[in-house]
């Protein structure tokens, strides 16, 4: 079984906050993302930041694209990410547009659960899923459990990729054991921790020592 891929999340308020901590955390981790926050703060220069940090990193650019997907997409590519996030409520074609510049993935949130619909992002070549606790769920009481664990086994069952996130903590991962999840995706724990580069670590450790 594939080993899931660790990928930070930099929702950090600006560029330079996010380049120290992925300057600590680059010899870890899989992807680097310029989280929406980041993005909305410093916009596509922190994905040009973060692809010369990481050259032969995977570097995200979490837009959660709404509409325009092309366009958005071409921007994102030529700023060097690999991958953009659309929001699930976005309409096929917004993604298929955003899919033939660069790859997607689709950040789940709510009322996603429709398995035509997900055919028909599959059809449109997009096997990336974020399977995601929101942040918001989270602060009223949302934890991660089998309800969770279930969700992620249907979609990847159905053929996606998924990712997980949201609130992710090390200890969370066992929950997913012996389950292919293709990325746990890790922002708090990582970039608000006294010493990122060891809490990444944390993760990649427990992710090794899960999917062995
Ligand atoms: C928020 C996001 C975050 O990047 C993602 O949830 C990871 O951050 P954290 O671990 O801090 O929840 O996409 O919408």
């Amino acid at each position: 079984m594939a080993k899931p891929m660790l990928q930070v999340a930099l929702d950090t308020k600006d560029t330079a906050t996010a380049l120290n901590i992925a300057r600590q955390v680059v010899d870890v981790v899989d992807v680097l993302e310029a989280g929406t926050f980041l993005i909305y703060e410093d916009g596509l220069n922190s994905v040009r930041a973060l692809r010369a940090i990481g050259p032969d990193k995977i570097v995200l650019a979490d837009c959660k694209t709404a509409d325009a997907g092309g366009a958005v997409a071409a921007e994102c590519k030529a700023a060097g990410a690999d991958w953009m996030t659309c929001i699930n409520a976005a309409t096929v074609p917004t993604m298929a547009s955003a899919q033939k510049e660069i790859e997607v993935q689709i950040e789940l949130y709510e009322g996603w659960d429709n398995e035509e619909r997900a055919k028909e992002w599959l059809a449109a070549g997009i096997d990336q899923v974020v399977y995601h606790q929101s942040r918001d769920a989270k602060f009223a009481g949302q934890t991660w459990g089998e309800k969770d664990l279930a969700s992620v086994k249907k979609l990847i069952d159905m053929g996606f990729k998924v990712s997980v996130t949201g609130g992710m903590k090390a200890e969370v991962l066992k929950l997913f054991a012996g389950v292919p999840v293709y990325a746990f995706i890790a922002g708090r724990a990582i970039h608000g921790a006294d010493d990122p580069h060891a809490a990444a670590l944390e993760f990649k450790n427990e992710i090794d020592r899960i999917w062995d």
